[in-house]
């Protein structure tokens, strides 16, 4: 039994309650559901499963929020943000134990990318809500008109996340949604609500009006499905599966509303021949496995000059056999369980779908991959392939999983091509020392982000969302406010 310092008697306060219209509630069924620890398998706790009477109850607090929240004094609303940053900086400690207990994420990665990040984007977008402004703009055919526009809120948002960093989906989504003017309705992930509703908490604690921020739990079919089609969303804004995106755009279309989508995706992580091979394969780790593999951005298509595709993978197989997998919640471990049975499970299919396809498998020990001194949580030890073809499954689809492919090439037109042989576009990574090269290569990737010599790098100032079937919507950064706003166009005749 793991000895931890849990969060839960806080997170018990609230009773594990929705909260709508500023009150905690039970959902209106009565029914709960388990949340399961992904490193044990038993149940952490339960919360309500909020239904399509809990959503219609959030979206109409949401809307009767919406004038109260507009008329606040943007000063006014840029403190609260600002103040739920901070909140979330103060209590980083127990937030990442929550997000390791939750996830199964190592908590020493929590501490340092999902709560900090968290914290931050609340106190950027802060600053960003007394500088929505509007133009004037002169006529092109110079009649005498004064026109100016207006940044408006969309209205109603509802933000549907997903279970890989939970704490920080949510303020992707609610930072820019509530700075742009607007109320919103979070429904976490089904596998990881308890960030969320401790998240209500603290929205409750800096003092929000009551119905800006609402959290409802509940799963896909029974509080997503209702949400994506609601008449009194104006937005949904997602993170998930590619199939589930093109769903909610089904969703949306009975009253046309705005949806941002990102969608994961099959990122290829480039090292040509003069690259620092000992940062290559650092940041190659982290491309591949980082999360347990359970990134959207991942790098798992690493295509390695045949020059240095030796040394390459055997100082990344060197790593790979390092790796301690264990609880999230112990300093000593690497990697942590997948979040739930059917993700490791889904996980350990594209790894059986990968032999039968004929690669060869590098790192890994036999096909199911859960290890037995592990049992009963959802670990899956990280896997690595070679001689893998463009059409094998694990090189098309996103796995979601501790799997990286290595595949060679002999120059740059044909690695660039092979890069670019996917549907998504969501990012790329690319290692060399010729900065000519670096910026070439960049500028014919076909993604929404490319790194150079390091991979995975956030900042909320830097704008982050896909090509292609990656989804579409910039999250973070400036250009993350637009799909929050809509323009006005006020017309005064001056004759
Ligand atoms: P999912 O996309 O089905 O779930 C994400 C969120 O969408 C959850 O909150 C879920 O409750 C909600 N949802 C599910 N069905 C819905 C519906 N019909 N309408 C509205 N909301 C709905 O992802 P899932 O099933 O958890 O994972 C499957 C795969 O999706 C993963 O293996 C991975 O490949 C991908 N994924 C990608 C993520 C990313 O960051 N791009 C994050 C999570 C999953
Ligand atoms: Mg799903």
């Amino acid at each position: 039994m793991i000895e931890t310092q849990l969060p839960l008697p806080e997170l018990a306060a609230s009773e594990l309650r929705l909260l709508i219209g500023g009150e905690r509630v039970d959902a209106a069924s009565g029914e709960r559901f388990e949340v399961l620890d992904p490193a044990t398998g038993e149940p952490l706790a339960s919360v309500p499963a909020g239904g399509e009477a809990d959503v219609d109850a959030a979206v109409a607090a949401a809307r009767a929020a919406l004038p109260v929240w507009g008329a606040m004094a943007p000063a006014s609303r840029a403190e609260l943000l600002w103040n739920l940053g901070t909140r979330i900086a103060e209590l980083s400690e127990e937030l990442a134990t929550l997000e390791a207990l939750d996830n199964g994420k190592p908590r020493a990665e929590a501490l340092m990318v999902d709560i900090p990040l968290a914290s931050e984007i609340f106190r950027y977008y802060a600053g960003w809500v007394t500088k929505i402004e509007g133009a004037t703009i002169p006529l092109a055919n110079g009649l005498p008109f004064h026109v100016y526009t207006r940044r408006e809120p969309v209205g109603v948002v509802g933000a549907i996340i997903p279970w890989n960093f939970p704490l920080l989906m949510c303020a992707y989504k609610a930072g820019p949604s509530l700075a742009a003017g607007n109320t919103i309705v979070i429904k976490p992930a089904e596998q990881t609500p308890l960030s969320a509703l401790r998240l209500a908490d603290l929205v409750e604690e800096v003092g929000f009006p009551p119905g800006v921020v609402n959290v409802v739990t509940g799963d896909g079919p029974g509080a997503g499905a209702p949400l994506a089609a609601h008449p009194g969303v104006d937005k949904i804004t997602f993170t998930g599966e590619t199939g589930t995106g093109q769903k909610i755009l089904e969703a949306s279309k009975g009253n046309l509303k705005r949806v941002s989508l990102e969608l994961g995706g099959k990122s290829p992580n480039v090292v040509f021949a003069d690259a620092d091979l000992d940062a290559a394969v650092e940041g190659s780790y982290g491309a591949v496995y980082f999360n347990q593999g359970q990134c959207c951005i991942a790098g798992a298509r690493v295509y390695v000059h045949e020059d240095v595709h030796d040394a390459f993978v055997a100082k990344l197989l060197a790593k790979l056999k390092a790796v301690r997998l264990g609880s999230g919640l112990l300093e000593e471990t690497d990697m942590g369980p997948l979040v739930s049975a059917e993700q490791a499970e889904r996980v350990g299919g594209y790894i059986d779908s990968a032999l039968a396809e004929g690669a060869t498998e590098l790192a890994g020990g036999g096909p199911a991959r859960l290890e037995d001194e592990l049992a009963g949580g959802y670990f899956v030890r990280p896997a690595l392939f070679t001689d893998v073809t463009p059409e094998m499954r694990v090189m098309r689809e996103e796995v979601f999983g501790p799997v990286g492919m290595v595949s060679t090439f002999a120059d740059e037109d044909a690695v660039i091509a092979a890069a670019n042989d996917t549907n998504f576009g969501l990012a790329a990574g690319l290692w060399t020392a010729d900065v000519k090269r670096a910026h070439r290569v960049a500028a014919q990737l076909h993604a929404g982000t490319v790194w150079i010599n390091t991979y995975g790098f956030f900042d909320v100032a830097v704008p982050y969302g896909g090509f292609q079937m990656s989804g579409y919507g910039k999250e973070l950064g400036a250009e993350a406010l637009d799909p929050y706003l809509q323009t006005k166009s006020v017309w005064t005749d001056l004759s």
